[in-house]
């Protein structure tokens, strides 16, 4: 399918909202975003956050309560779902059980005019595109849940949609899989040059594959960015903890904070942070740091942003070691330290001082999600 690449396929969302029912919570609560012909775009965020919904209104599946969709700057909200040029690409794969699976992707171009040469070549460019060329003629009962995953793709490719929708398309497949998918699929939208909504719960899937995103919540956009930007950068503590292991801590404000740096006080000790200075005076905030940015050192190291920490419990991960720290005023800490062979081993109750460096150490707007306790029972592994 080379050379196939629209142009178009820009998305523009104007305060779309919608309603199931007249005193429900919106599922989708006036969200406006544009994504930009070309690009891979997620919606990221928890169960029943609204992407789904936000998907079907964009192939016509819904109708807003209010607000607008417009595909390549025309309003598309009078037309229906067939006169869209997008298609979707759905957790369950769908797949007809009685066809091939090239007569599965040959399906949607039997209702369009193209020639029986035509359809024969459009077909088998597109399973070569997802490398499903040797297996046309099996049923999908005969195929892995990756290989049918395949197929629903190349099945909406095969259309030349200036649009994927994308909903949860790995969630069914095991982690393994997950990740070498996600690596293929990147590739091939980079390909094929489509424009990819890509729904996911998944931080990590999000993150790897997105030019930008959105962080869902409860209907709404929480924030927008590119994936640095948004781990680095989390708005709030909502979009910290949802991006990944964070360590959530409070501090307290010495003094007012001024400026884009200023101090905190972490239980007695007072640390230079960053972010946005909390309106009003004194009170507390969360902060967050990473755990792969604390950094162990050994008892007394000098230095500003150093806190004395006790090792609790030291997990091998793997490729890195988990270290999670106790500090006098009670909070855990997280360390994530890579495994490169530099490091002598750290036993249970080991007094170290615990290093957290002012640029990684953001104060954040909001209101905590969850306990600081509750971070240490967070589980890396995801
Ligand atoms: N057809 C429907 N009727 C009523 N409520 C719905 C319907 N579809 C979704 N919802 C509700 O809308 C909210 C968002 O759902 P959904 O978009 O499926 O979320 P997500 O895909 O992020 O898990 C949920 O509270 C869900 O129960
Ligand atoms: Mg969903």
């Amino acid at each position: 399918m080379s050379g196939t690449a629209p142009g178009g396929g820009s998305i523009e969302l104007a305060g779309l909202t919608k309603r199931f029912g007249a005193g429900d919570h919106p599922a989708v609560d006036d969200i406006s975003l544009s994504v930009a012909s070309g690009e891979f775009f997620s919606l990221l965020g928890p169960s029943g956050c609204g992407k789904t919904t936000t998907l079907r209104l964009i192939a016509g599946f819904e109708q807003p309560t209010s607000g607008t969709i417009k595909l390549d700057g025309a309003d598309v909200s009078g037309l229906p779902a067939h006169r869209r040029n997008v298609n979707t690409v759905f957790q369950s794969y769908a797949l007809f059980p009685f066809l091939t699976a090239f007569d599965n992707v040959a399906f949607g171009l039997k209702h369009q005019r193209v020639t029986k040469d035509e359809l024969k070549k459009r077909v088998n460019d597109a399973l070569d595109l997802v490398s499903m060329a040797k297996f046309a003629r099996r049923r999908p009962a005969q195929l892995s849940g990756g290989q049918q995953q395949r197929i629903a793709l190349a099945r909406a490719l095969v259309l030349r949609p200036s649009v994927l929708l994308l909903d949860e398309p790995l969630g069914a497949l095991d982690a393994q899989l997950r990740r070498s998918l996600k690596g293929e699929l990147k590739a091939l939208q980079e390909r094929v040059g489509i424009t990819f909504l890509y729904v996911t719960h998944d931080q990590e899937e999000a993150l790897t594959m997105s030019d930008r995103l959105a962080v869902m919540h409860s209907g709404k956009i929480v924030q927008l960015g590119t994936p640095r930007e948004v781990y680095d950068e989390p708005a709030d503590a909502y979009v910290a903890d949802f991006l990944g292991a964070a360590n959530l801590i409070e501090v307290t404000f010495p003094e007012r904070p001024a400026g884009s740096r200023f101090p905190v006080q972490l239980g007695e000790a007072v640390l230079t942070a960053h972010g946005e200075a909390p309106d009003g005076a004194a009170g507390s905030a969360h902060a967050v740091i990473r755990p792969e940015r604390v950094r162990v050192e050994p008892h007394g190291s000098p230095g500003d942003n150093r806190v004395p920490a006790l090792v609790e419990r030291v997990v091998f991960l793997g490729a890195t070691t988990q270290v999670m720290l106790r500090l006098a005023n009670g909070t855990s800490l997280q360390s994530l330290l890579p495994n490169d062979g530099e490091r002598t081993e750290l036993a249970q109750g080991t007094p170290v001082h615990a290093y957290l460096p002012a640029d990684a150490l953001r104060v954040l707007r909001g209101a905590p999600v969850r306990s600081v306790e509750a971070t240490e029972a967070a589980p890396l592994a995801s």
